[in-house]
Formats: structure tokens, sequence, C-alpha cells
């Protein structure tokens, strides 16, 4: 299979995308493995043809308004993020309406046309640097996830007005797990996303994006460290830290929408070119400056 794929590979040149929860072999067969703000910047950097992204269908959608010019297929389109689909476009500008004069912002886990509402997008990577570009006396509308949200708003020392949205995966991490985890381990740093709950985070040593948590687990001198994320991350950090343990807080955290993505699905989609990514220009051009303003950033 994995012969066949990058037969398929050279063949359209196309380049294959994965987010760091999709499975282990679809992360070994891809060019490049990543969080969403760094395949969001490689999607920027693509010399191929083709890009196959392996992940959801924002992140997917995200490279094709990136990349106008170019063919993106997702090999499940029905990998979707309910986080992203609890906020529409017309409950966003319904929101809009009742501030009017605040900057809306969103988390790319959001559709495009919730981000062609908006004035600028952040990812759990880059979210602090974003909003401290906003100045201070302009109210923030923060949507969908509320937990991002509220962990960099509290960093931040300023209130935002924040959508009620959450990641159902996530959502499965309790604090008892999080203890039980530590009492197993004593000692170990814990690593949370901060999509999981206030408590939880703040139960953590460290609040990180999937990406962040590739540079903590190279960079700390730990040798066992607790992952508080889904599972899929795994794959990645024993892979490339050999001599570290890394244990999962709870094996629960499993998005099921990341595994969608096989590599059986993912050689059909370069044998038949399918499915392409399309967003519609004006949506597609309209999202593109609320993904650029955040890619400015740094
Ligand atoms: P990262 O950008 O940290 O990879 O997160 C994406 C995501 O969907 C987390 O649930
Ligand atoms: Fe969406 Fe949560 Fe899955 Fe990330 S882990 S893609 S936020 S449902």
């Amino acid at each position: 299979m994995k012969a066949e794929i990058e037969r398929l590979k050279k063949e359209r040149n196309a380049v294959i995308l994965a987010h760091n929860y999709t499975r282990g072999e679809v992360q070994d067969v891809a060019d490049y493995t990543g969080d969403s703000l760094e395949l969001a910047r490689r999607a920027t950097a693509v010399d191929a043809d083709v890009i196959v992204f392996c992940g959801v269908y924002f992140m997917a959608e995200t490279a094709a308004i990136l990349n106008p010019g170019k063919t993106v297929l997702i090999p499940e389109p029905g990998a979707g993020c309910p986080m992203a689909d609890m906020i529409n476009a017309e409950q966003l500008r319904a929101l809009k309406a009742a501030h009017p004069g605040a900057v809306a912002v969103c988390y790319v886990n959001s559709t495009a046309e919730v981000k062609a509402e908006c004035d600028i997008c952040v990812t759990s990577g880059n979210a602090e640097r974003v909003m401290a570009t906003i100045p201070r006396d302009r109210e923030i509308l923060f949507v969908p996830d509320r937990h991002l949200g509220s962990h960099i708003s509290a960093k931040e020392g300023r209130d935002y007005v924040l959508w009620p949205g959450y990641c159902p995966t996530h959502a499965h991490l309790t604090l008892k797990m999080l203890e039980d985890a530590r009492a197993a381990h004593p000692g170990a740093p814990v690593m949370v996303h901060p999509e999981c709950p206030k408590q939880i985070r703040d139960a953590a040593d460290v609040q990180l994006s999937t990406g962040g948590m590739c540079r903590f687990a190279r960079e700390s001198a730990a040798d066992t460290i607790l992952v508080g994320t889904e599972t899929g991350i795994l794959h990645r950090l024993r892979k490339e830290n050999p001599g570290k343990t890394f244990i999962p807080v709870s094996d629960t955290l499993v998005c099921p929408n990341m595994k969608k993505t096989t590599l059986e699905n993912l050689a059909d989609a370069l044998r038949e070119m399918k499915t392409k990514v399309t967003v519609p220009a004006d949506t597609a051009s309209r999202a593109r400056r609320a993904i650029e303003a955040m890619l400015a950033v740094g």
C-alpha cells in the first residue's frame, strides 16, 4: 500500500500533508505532519500540483483557500470537525450585529463561511501572539471554542465574548483521569491541549498546540511525559523520541474524524483524484483575508 501511494504521488505530482492526530500509518507516508498552523504554512509553500490533505475538512478547506491554483484532495470528505460546525455564518452575523464595532476572531477550527465573516483567525499555536495585536480598547468576539478563548483571555487579562463551542473529544478528559495518571507516574510533566476545559488546563503543567507538544517533548529533560490530547499524537512523539516514554492521560481521547483517513482511501484519492475541496470564490477571498492576517503575525 505504501509503495502504491509513493508511485501515485509521483504520477500526480502530489504532496501529502497530515495532521498530528491521524493514524500512524498515514503519518508515515505523509511528506509533512504537523499542527494546524504548521500545515497552513506548509500549504502556502507547496510546489506540487496536488495537495492531499489527511485531517479534517476545515484543514483541507484552509489549504484550498490559500492555494486557489492547486488541486486539494481530502481522502474522506465526511471527516468533519464537530466543533467547527457549532457556529454558522448566520449565527456569527447575528453576534456581530449585537456587538457593533467588535473584532471577530475565529479559531481555524471553523468553516470557510465563518472565516469569511471574521477579521482574523488564530490557531492553538499562535493565539496569544495574534490576540496581542488587537488593540486593548476593542471588544472581541471569539468563536467557536470557548475553552481556547477562555485560556487566551485569561493569559491576556481581558474579557472576550465567547461562543459556547467545544471539542467533544477533549471534553472526555476529566480531572480524575489526570489525577490518576499523575499518581501512577509521579513527577512526570502533564501537557494538555488548550481545547481542554479550564479545570484540566489548570491542573496540567503546560497547555500546548500539538506542534508545541512535539517541541516540548524534544526539549524536556523528563524521560516520562503524560499526554492530555488526542491519542494519534503518541505515534509521532514516540517515533521522534525513542528514549522517552509517553503515557496518554486517557486512551478514550480519540477523534473519530481524524481516524477516517486510511492508507486505502488515501491511495484511492490519488488514483481517482477525489474528493476535490472547493470553496466558492467570494467566500474564499473573504476567508483568505482572515487567514492571511493571522499568518502575517508570524
Ligand atoms: P492543533 O492546531 O494544536 O494541532 O489542534 C488542532 C485540533 O483540531 C485540536 O483538536
Ligand atoms: Fe475537531 Fe476536536 Fe477532532 Fe480537533 S479533536 S478535529 S477540535 S473534534
